[in-house]
């Protein structure tokens, strides 16, 4: 059922019920008034019963008398001491022993009333027949039997035609949107936008999610380019040195070192590939669990001395140095750093350092490296920024742009420094308590950096 039928209905039913309230009051009213209306009435036909009696003599072994003057509708029987001395023909059977009062007994509305009959006291009892309380709340009910039934439809009506005015805009938000969708230009205006009321509102909203989608779609689809850009290239040179190698004939030695270069271009691949499935994790895979960072830094530590026996790497820890976090994500922040210690500090000495403080802990790892530039310094942790890209052949680019992230998963700031007296300083600085809210990967920071600076 439409939203315009719907209201329609909904806004009729809600009139009768009111209308069906207000009238149940009314009739209420009205009975109760046409009740008092009545007695009174009795009342005031006291003074004619009397008179009447009064004028015809009646003697104790006659039959009742007959009564005249009263209305069609009220019935009369007067009693003293305890003879009928008048009754009219339709009396109800009521009791003869009634209280002075008034009471609806035997389907009429009856008064008991003390008179006066030939000097003495008598009780007269008046019966009127209902009809003239009943008979106006019936044409009140017939009355309400046609009005609701019409007001209610009249309302159904009119509601139809505003709701299908007050939804004409919903139709053509649904026709835009529609449009949007097949021709795909998540940018294009929607009706309504900018106008002040709830639909104008949602309109608005509906174009700034579109238009967020759109900017995200391009950053995907740049990324995408951007990393199939930095796979060619390796896939590239390892096809020609495969090429070069099948080609002619080659001594065992020259094969060991074709072989160990396209190993170097695996490397690089299955590096990219690995930051890739890293940042198509959902923020859902997040794991925010006690983690000791000084054992994940130590392991990481004992994997490197393995790779590169050949570099001094000091490792020292302090404090307790529990943090809140993925440990997968942390593994990955700290292989990353030692890492690129290794891969660009050209086999210099390096230290990694965990220290728990008070309300932080903090990961160094710094190396006696060339280290970078200082202009270069705020843009390292840009997705495929390489300071040197003739010498970075190796890397993507990505390594400290997804170490960033992991930081702020955590709630962590990542600081680069140069140290003293050379070489690159890298802290991050855990905060105990951990994130309440991980945020992790809005794929947004993956925007194609300048990729051909060099210094
Ligand atoms: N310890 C370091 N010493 C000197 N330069 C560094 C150091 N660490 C990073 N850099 C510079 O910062 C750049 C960006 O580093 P990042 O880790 O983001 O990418 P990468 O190492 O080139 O590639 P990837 O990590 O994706 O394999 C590097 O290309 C390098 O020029
Ligand atoms: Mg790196």
């Amino acid at each position: 059922m439409s939203i315009r039928i719907r209201i329609a209905l909904g806004v009729a039913l809600q009139t009768a019920v009111v209308v069906l309230v207000v009238a149940a009051v009314q009739f209420l009213a009205l009975r109760s008034f046409l009740a008092v209306a009545e007695y009174e009435r009795l009342e005031m036909l006291i003074p004619r019963l009397e008179q009447e009696l009064a004028a015809r003599p009646q003697s104790g072994a006659a039959p009742p008398l007959e009564i005249t003057t009263l209305p069609r509708n009220v019935d009369v029987r007067v009693l003293q001491g305890g003879q009928v001395v008048a009754v009219t023909e339709n009396f109800p059977p009521i009791p003869a022993d009634l209280p002075p009062g008034y009471a609806p007994r035997a389907g009429h509305d009856v008064l008991i009333a003390t008179v006066t009959l030939r000097g003495g006291a008598a009780t007269a009892q008046l019966a009127s027949d209902v009809l003239g309380v009943v008979n106006p709340l019936r044409a009140y009910l017939r009355a309400l039997a046609v009005t609701v039934p019409t007001a209610a439809a009249l309302v159904a009506l009119l509601s139809f035609l505003l709701a299908g005015r007050l939804l004409r805009p919903v139709a053509r938000l649904q026709e835009a949107a529609a449009r949007l969708g097949q021709q795909g230009d998540l940018r294009s205006p929607l009706p309504g936008a900018g106008r002040n009321d709830e639909l104008g509102r949602l309109a608005g909203t509906l174009q700034t999610s579109f238009a967020q989608l759109a900017d995200v779609r391009e950053r995907e689809e740049e990324f995408t380019r951007a990393a199939a850009h930095d796979l060619r290239s390796p896939l590239a040179a390892l096809k020609m040195r495969l090429q070069g190698s099948l080609a002619g004939p080659r001594s065992e030695a020259e094969l060991r070192e074709d072989m160990a270069e396209a190993l170097a271009d695996v490397e690089r691949m299955r590096r990219l590939t690995e930051h890739l499935l890293l940042l198509a994790r959902g923020v859902q895979a997040v794991q925010l669990l006690p983690v000791d960072l000084a054992r994940v830094a130590g392991e990481a530590v004992d994997r490197a001395r393995e790779a590169a026996p050949d570099v001094r790497l000091d490792f020292e820890t302090r404090g307790d140095a529990t943090v809140i976090g993925d440990e997968a994500l942390l593994t990955h922040l700290v292989e990353n750093l030692i890492g690129n210690g290794l891969r660009y500090g050209q086999g210099a000495d390096m230290r990694v350092s965990v220290g728990g403080e008070a309300d932080h802990v903090r990961l160094t790892v710094q190396d006696a490296g060339p280290g970078v530039p200082a202009a270069a310094l705020p843009h390292l942790a840009e997705p495929f920024y390489q300071v040197n890209t003739a010498r970075g052949g190796e890397g993507n680019g990505l390594g400290l742009a997804i170490v960033q992230r992991v930081a702020q998963t955590h709630g962590a700031t990542l600081r680069f420094e140069n140290g003293e007296p050379g070489g690159l300083r890298v802290a991050v600085d855990f905060p105990r308590t951990g994130t309440d809210q991980p945020e992790w990967p809005a794929r947004d920071f993956l925007l194609p950096h300048n990729r051909n600076h060099s210094q």
